[in-house]
C-alpha cells in the first residue's frame, strides 16, 4: 500500500523486481558509469559505517562496499517487499551489508551513529514537510562531522531545460520532482545545521551529488 499516492519512490512489483534493468535500459547503457562514478565521489574511508536510506535492490550498497575494509559497515533501509528480496539477494554473502526495514518518513533512531548517510533518487519523491523529517533523522543518526550525501536532480529551471529533458521529466516524475528542482537545497540543509557543502554534478549538470557534513554548534 502507497503512503503518497502522488509518489513515483515507492517503487514495488515488477518495476522494483525490474529496477536496475529498466534504468540500465532508459538510459542506454549510460546509468551504470553514472553510478559508479558518482559512488566515487562520496570519498568513503575504509572504516567508514554508512546509512543508505531508501537502498532499493542493493546496487549502490554493492558499490559502496567495494572502498570498506574490515572495520567499514552499509545499514540499508527499505521498505519495499520486492526491493527487499532483491537486496538481499544481491548482498548475500557481504557480512558488512545489513537492511533495515524502517521507514524513512518517519522519525527514526536506528541506536548507532554514522560516518555518511547517503540517499540516492528517494527526497525528492516525498512532500516537503517528510523531506524535513528525513534531514531531522539523518542529523540525529550521523556522528560529528558525519556527512549527508544526496545524489539527485539538481536544482534547475525545468522550462528552461531542452525538450529531451522536458519531456521524460514531464511524462515520467511526479508533482514533489517539479517542486525538489526549484527548491535552494544547501540553505534547506544551513537552516537544520549542515554545513562545508561539497558539490559534484553529473549528465550535463541535471544531477547533483551534493555533500553536506553535520556542524555542532560550536562551528
Ligand atoms: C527511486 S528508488 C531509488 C533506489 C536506490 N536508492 C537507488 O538509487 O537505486 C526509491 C527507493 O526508496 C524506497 N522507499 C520509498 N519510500 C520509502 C520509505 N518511506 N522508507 C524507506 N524506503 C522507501 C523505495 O522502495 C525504493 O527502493
Amino acid at each position: 500500500m502507497r503512503r503518497y499516492p502522488d509518489s513515483r519512490v515507492e517503487i514495488q512489483g515488477l518495476s522494483a523486481r525490474y529496477y536496475d534493468l529498466l534504468l540500465d535500459v532508459a538510459s542506454l547503457g549510460t546509468y551504470r558509469s553514472f553510478i559508479n562514478n558518482a559512488i566515487a565521489s562520496i570519498g568513503i574511508g575504509p572504516d567508514d559505517k554508512i546509512l543508505d536510506l531508501g537502498a532499493g535492490t542493493g546496487r549502490n550498497a554493492l558499490l559502496m562496499s567495494r572502498f570498506l575494509g574490515g572495520n567499514g559497515r552499509i545499514v540499508g533501509m527499505e521498505i519495499s517487499d520486492e526491493m527487499i528480496k532483491r537486496f538481499r539477494q544481491k548482498t548475500k554473502g557481504f557480512s558488512n551489508i545489513e537492511l533495515m526495514t524502517t521507514r524513512i518518513d518517519e522519525p527514526f533512531d536506528l541506536g548507532q551513529r554514522f560516518d555518511k548517510a547517503f540517499i540516492s533518487f528517494v527526497i525528492h519523491g516525498f512532500p516537503h514537510s517528510v523531506r524535513e523529517t528525513i534531514i531531522q533523522s539523518v542529523y540525529h543518526n550521523l556522528s560529528e562531522g558525519g556527512e549527508f550525501i544526496i545524489l539527485d536532480y539538481n536544482e534547475f529551471a525545468l522550462e528552461k531545460a531542452p525538450f529531451w529533458i522536458r519531456l521524460p521529466f514531464r511524462v515520467l516524475e511526479c508533482k514533489y520532482a517539479f517542486d525538489f528542482i526549484q527548491r535552494n537545497w544547501k540553505k534547506i540543509l544551513t537552516e537544520f545545521n549542515f554545513g562545508n557543502f561539497v558539490e559534484k554534478t553529473f549528465m550535463m549538470n541535471y544531477i547533483r551529488l551534493l555533500k553536506a557534513k553535520k556542524m555542532t554548534s560550536k562551528q
